[in-house]
């Protein structure tokens, strides 16, 4: 159990970061959409092991749902979440109102032109827009040594690593391997949505990624295996599958099999969208 700081301001934020930082102290910032799980608290176990002091945020940010999707319906539990925080150790929770970060008259949107197109981009327009602009905010509000985001939203993670590069933000982005239950499900908080029925379904995402990896590694045509993914994925009970790709693992164009790849899927099972990724071996 820790002396957890629940800060709400910018400023209150600011201020016990600089004290920290007068007294030598490095910072691991952790931001999250809150309703915290054991993929959530690898993250936090990480920047433990990077930083002297880490500071999660909870933040359900609106810039990033478009007006069709689930920001009314995503789950909020905060006091739950501040008490997973407290019995990891972790230092400071910043939780701020909207309005303390998007106040009246807020006009700054930063887009990351290339790894935000396609992929997920397609499907969720303005997405990557409204997460890099939070993430920035975030970032400069404050300012740690490092930061961590889960690999499950790999594309994401390529967006925060290409705005931290692009606008020389001191900061180290770490990505962290994504965190399974034991059937293979990549743990999200979206997955508290899906039915008992979808739940058995739910694995076969990643069962799928596996075998398109493998084929692929044998020598598989890639157009071919991942379309056998989709097929595979379609007969499972998904619909729509939106996509699943081969990609160059840093620019996400793509991919040619010489060099480090992922695949990445995303499809719907009932009211849930689902995304996966795995490296290709
Ligand atoms: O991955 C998330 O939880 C969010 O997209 C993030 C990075 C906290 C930005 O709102």
């Amino acid at each position: 159990m820790s002396d957890l700081a629940i800060l709400r301001t910018i400023s209150q934020l600011r201020a016990t970061i600089t004290a920290w930082r007068q007294d030598g102290q490095s910072v691991a910032l952790v931001p999250t959409m809150g309703a915290l799980h054991d993929a959530h608290m690898a993250l936090m176990r990480e920047a433990r092991t990077r930083a002297d002091r880490v500071v999660a945020t909870i933040f359900v940010n609106p810039t990033q749902f478009a007006a069709d999707e689930d920001l009314d319906t995503y789950p909020r539990r905060e006091a739950t979440d501040i008490a997973k925080l407290q019995e990891d150790g972790i230092d400071l929770l910043f939780a701020p109102d909207a309005d303390e970060i998007y106040p009246p008259g807020f006009a700054t949107t930063v887009t990351v032109a290339g790894v935000s197109e396609g992929l997920c981009g397609d499907y969720r327009p303005g997405h990557f827009s409204g997460v890099a602009t939070v993430v920035t905010k975030l970032l400069l509000q404050a300012l740690p040594d490092v930061a961590l985001f889960g690999e499950k939203d790999y594309q994401q993670l390529q967006v925060i690593r290409g705005l931290a590069r692009d606008l020389d933000i001191p900061v180290s982005i770490v990505g962290v391997p994504t965190v399974r239950e034991a059937d293979g499900l990549a743990m999200s908080s979206r997955n508290l949505h899906m039915s008992s029925h979808e739940r058995t379904i739910a694995p076969q995402m990643y069962q799928t990624l596996t075998t398109v990896a493998e084929r692929i590694h044998n020598g598989d045509d890639v157009e071919t295996a991942c379309a056998a993914g989709r097929e595979a994925l379609t007969a499972a009970g998904f619909a729509p599958v939106e996509y699943l790709e081969l990609r160059d693992a840093q620019s996400l164009a793509p991919g040619d099999i010489t060099d480090p790849c992922r695949i990445l899927a995303a499809a719907w099972l009932g009211d849930t969208r689902l995304i996966d990724n795995i490296p290709l071996i």
